[in-house]
């Protein structure tokens, strides 16, 4: 059975807040019900009770919105996980990314492709660029991540035909005709735009070289968890961003 080590990162349950931290033996967790130890851990199973508080293995999803360090906006799990199956990645695929920005995303992506796939990812600004970087090792992503400090690609990148893109930047529209001439045929594209201004002017930057257009929002409503009184939380998140499809078409 796997046990909790020092140094392994763990997730803590208190009350409805959830804590992702690092077990050091030296050090504790302070909350207010009093103090956990982390040396108590070690040798332990995750998934335990320990007092008030319940202490798991971290997901990815925990990964994304406790551990890292968010530099940029970052695109949450609840769009960037359906993102990746939309892009249809999965172990030994070859993925594009444009604006790395915090590494949240890059870090989906390189959990889909796993260690036959690889993750080509662009951030152009190098303060950003350093701090994903970090996340990326600091979490175990970077193995099959090919980071760049720079807008587009150099020679190497543009030689290899690749399964899948996808862009996160302020001003998307460049990378069109960019993207269209690495994509292999038919390969999926994806966009994450805040605004709907972005959408329509990215509608019309995508002819004539991709096909089977789709634009959509995803919205998650979360529910109370009593039993006794089941019903929906009072207040969810609106809007986080439009997200675009669409397919390479061989013109
Ligand atoms: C919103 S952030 C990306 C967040 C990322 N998807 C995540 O989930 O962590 C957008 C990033 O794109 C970068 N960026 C903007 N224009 C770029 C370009 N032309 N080439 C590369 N990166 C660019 C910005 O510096 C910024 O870090």
């Amino acid at each position: 059975m796997e046990t909790i080590k020092e140094g392994d990162f763990i997730l803590i349950r208190f009350k409805d807040k959830r804590y992702l931290k690092k077990v050091e033996k030296d050090k504790n967790f302070s909350y207010k019900g009093g103090v956990l130890r982390y040396k108590d851990l070690i040798g332990k199973p995750f998934g335990i009770i320990i007092g008030d508080l319940q202490i798991f293995k971290p997901t990815l999803e925990e990964i994304i919105l406790y551990g890292i360090k968010r530099e940029t906006q970052i695109i949450y799990p609840k769009d960037s996980f359906f993102i990746a199956k939309k892009l249809n990645l999965s172990e030994g695929k070859k993925i594009l990314e444009f604006g790395t920005g915090s590494g949240a995303t890059t870090m989906v992506f390189s959990s889909c492709v796993g260690a036959t796939g690889k993750v080509y990812t662009f951030e152009k600004e190098e303060r950003i660029f350093k701090t994903a970087r970090k996340n990326l090792e600091k979490f175990g992503f970077l193995y099959n991540v090919v980071m760049f400090n720079e807008e587009f690609g150099p020679l190497e990148v543009s030689k290899i035909e690749f399964d899948a893109a996808f862009v996160d930047v302020r001003e998307p529209y460049p990378f069109v005709e960019k993207i269209h001439k690495v994509l292999k045929p038919s390969a999926p594209v994806g966009f994450l735009l805040p605004t709907a201004n972005q959408v329509v002017e990215l509608l019309k930057s995508l002819k004539p070289y991709f096909g089977d257009i789709e634009v959509l929002e995803i919205l998650t409503r979360y529910y109370k968890v009593n039993p006794e009184r089941f019903r929906p939380e009072d207040t969810m998140v609106a809007h986080t961003a439009y997200l675009l499809f669409a397919k390479k078409l061989s013109i």
